[in-house]
């Protein structure tokens, strides 16, 4: 039977200034009282239009906010989320179709209906410049996190942010000089993500179960540790509690009354 390469100690693996910024990344919701000048915003948004983008269609649209008003009305589609409604700085990475239109309305055509792929391939877009600003800030030491629940209601959101038919908010980002910075949230095992050549090399190992299983434990001692409340089954109870029932069961037809047809 072939043998799967196992993982090098990390000493032993190359490292560089972007891997050394990338491990020690976290969430952080705490900002000390110091303003995110917009030179910063600049330098983070240019270096992450450098990103790669589907076919070059750069469907991504990205929103700066600042306003006390702005965050408070973010802050509440988000469900009160203090960070967001106190953010030194909120970036909406959206998903924009309107330039594609253009192009296509100036040749006689439309993407009225517009298929699954282009709402998915401009959802990937705003993706990686999103996190591409992400580590580009992180590496200039702003801290921050990435902000899902703008689809609470992305209708909402959208009227907040003013985006016409064509764009929708992916999510935001809120970026400050940190305050206090939690531990590391552990991941799950290397070996458990990564395959070689096939999935489910580890057959002749623990299954699923077990694996998730030995997960819950370690994520339910960081949180322990963190005087966090939790549970014995920490990360299989969270699974199961945010996604049963649907989560966001109305966002297919919100996003659809904003042009993305995933049908
Ligand atoms: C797409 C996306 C959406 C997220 N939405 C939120 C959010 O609305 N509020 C929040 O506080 N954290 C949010 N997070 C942060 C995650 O909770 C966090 O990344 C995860 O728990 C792992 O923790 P870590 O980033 O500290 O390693 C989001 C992360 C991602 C990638």
């Amino acid at each position: 039977m072939p043998t799967s390469p196992r993982h090098a100690a990390a000493g032993n693996l190359p490292s560089s200034e972007t891997i050394r910024v990338l491990a020690q990344r976290v969430s952080v919701r705490d900002y000390a009282e110091r303003s995110v000048d917009d030179h910063y915003v600049q330098a983070v948004l240019k270096s992450a239009f450098r990103a790669p983008t589907s076919s070059n269609i750069q469907s991504y649209s990205v929103i700066v906010v600042r306003e006390a008003e702005t965050l408070a009305a973010l802050g509440e589609v988000t469900a009160g989320q203090r960070h967001v409604r106190e953010a030194p700085v909120f970036i909406g990475f959206c998903a924009d179709l309107t330039r594609i239109e253009a192009a296509m309305a100036a040749r006689g055509h439309c993407l009225e209906d517009n298929n699954l792929e282009v709402g998915l391939v401009a959802s990937i877009d705003a993706a990686l410049v999103g996190m591409s600003a992400y580590l580009a800030a992180e590496s200039l030491g702003l801290k921050g996190v990435l902000i899902g629940a703008v689809r609470n209601n992305a209708v909402e959101t959208a009227r907040i942010l003013g985006l016409p038919k064509g764009v929708y908010c992916v999510f935001g980002m809120v970026l400050g000089w940190p305050g206090e910075v939690p531990a590391q949230k552990p991941r799950m095992a290397y070996d458990d993500m990564v395959h070689y050549e096939r999935y489910g090399r580890h057959a002749d190992e623990a299954g699923v179960d077990e694996r998730v299983a030995a997960y819950d434990a370690v994520l339910a001692a960081h949180y322990e540790a963190a005087g966090k409340p939790t549970t014995p089954d920490s990360w299989s109870h969270d699974m199961d509690k945010k996604f049963n029932p649907q989560l966001r069961d109305n966002l297919r037809a919100e996003l659809a009354a904003l042009g993305f047809d995933f049908r």
